[in-house]
């Protein structure tokens, strides 16, 4: 039997709730598909910053380095909020992505028709669902730029740069035509062009690789109309291609129009298979160890390792097939129940592995 070492970075407020359902999804799929794993939990985030003083100990970084894929909860929460940049848990997050070279974030957001209620959207807009797959930049930009204060023209002043070189973005521009290949072969490239010269290399890049690509027809739509055409026509879209902050903000904007963002999972990538996983939510410190919180972003964040990290296609399939089938049964946690009566936590998890 194969057996695959998973790092687990529980991290803060309900990314420990999450992250043990699934495990205990991932130990059910894995008894049933001839599967092992073994789960190795380090610290990240506030957690690590309580018990060591910062919030990426290198004992952590070298545990995912040896790892085969690493599983992520959330980090963050008020009580460290106050801390100075370089040591806040959000830190911990960029310094992992960076240390393990995730320059990849797929972001997978679809509309299950049995959510079709929950979406906030009309029904004549989303008549035909959407399927979107966001591929954004995660290692580079404005959030790895160099910042800082200094005194300006009007006294304090601080300041954050985006930058990004021609290797950065034509390895993620390949990654996104890659996508849309084994898609339905539409990509549409996310910038400012018209404000940003960040923007125009990224434009300029893409439309050299598109020669290559000439199944894939392309597009490019600037992110303040983007931001309206994902709530106008999201059924327009394929594949998006972006840069690391617009498509942090993109990605939160196309998971509310799936019904709640604790529906989406995520993939970080390196060139290679190791990565990190994780729900694109947050920490949600206000309904943390409540037992409340949706684990199916992070139980799909596990069937995505499955597929990308490990090729154990049977086996995602399995945990993806088993969420439809507790969605088309009603089952709701709070965040989708609309005040109706809600599953926990773990009686989510339970039914999602009673249907596997
Ligand atoms: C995300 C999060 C992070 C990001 C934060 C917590 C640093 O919002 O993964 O989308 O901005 O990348
Ligand atoms: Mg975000």
């Amino acid at each position: 039997m194969k057996t695959y070492k998973i790092g687990l970075l529980r991290g803060d407020g309900i990314g420990p709730e999450i992250v043990d359902s699934a495990v205990r999804v991932l130990e059910a799929v894995g008894k049933k598909y001839s599967v092992g794993f073994t789960f190795t939990p380090y610290l990240i985030g506030g957690a690590a910053i309580d018990q060591c003083g910062q919030p990426l100990p290198q004992e952590t970084v070298d545990g995912c380095l040896n790892s085969d894929s690493v599983l992520l909860g959330a980090v963050g929460g008020p009580k460290w909020d106050n801390l100075a940049g370089h040591l806040r848990p959000e830190k911990a997050l960029l310094g992992i992505r960076a240390a393990m070279g995730l320059f990849t974030n797929l972001r997978p957001a679809k509309l299950y028709p049995a959510l079709k209620a929950e979406c906030p959207l009309r029904e004549d807009i989303v008549e035909n669902g959407f399927d979107i797959m966001i591929v954004r930049e995660l290692t580079g930009g404005i959030y790895f730029g160099e910042r800082g204060y200094r005194e300006g023209k009007y006294g304090e002043e601080a300041y954050d740069t985006e930058s990004y070189s021609r290797m950065e973005i034509e390895r993620i521009v390949r990654v996104a035509f890659e996508t849309a290949k084994k898609r339905r072969k539409k990509l549409t490239s996310i910038d400012k062009a018209n404000v940003l010269e960040t923007s125009r290399l990224w434009r300029k890049i893409v439309h050299e690789i598109a020669g290559e690509y000439p199944e894939v027809e392309v597009s490019d739509m600037l992110v303040d109309n983007a931001a309206m055409q994902l709530v106008r026509n999201p059924s327009q879209f394929d594949v998006i291609v972006t840069s690391n902050m617009f498509g942090d903000i993109l990605s939160d904007e196309a998971s509310q129009i799936t019904g709640s963002i604790g529906m989406l999972p995520s993939a970080s990538l390196s060139g290679g298979t190791r990565g990190l996983y994780e729900p694109i939510h947050g920490s949600a410190p206000d309904i943390a160890g409540q037992n409340k919180a949706n684990p199916i972003a992070t139980i799909l964040s596990a069937a995505m390792m499955l597929l990308y990290a490990f090729d154990e296609r049977e086996a995602a399939e399995a945990i993806t097939a088993a969420v439809d089938k507790v969605l088309d049964q009603g089952l709701r946690t709070a965040d989708l129940a609309r005040g109706k009566e809600a599953l926990s936590t773990t009686e989510m998890t339970d039914a999602i592995i009673e249907n596997l």
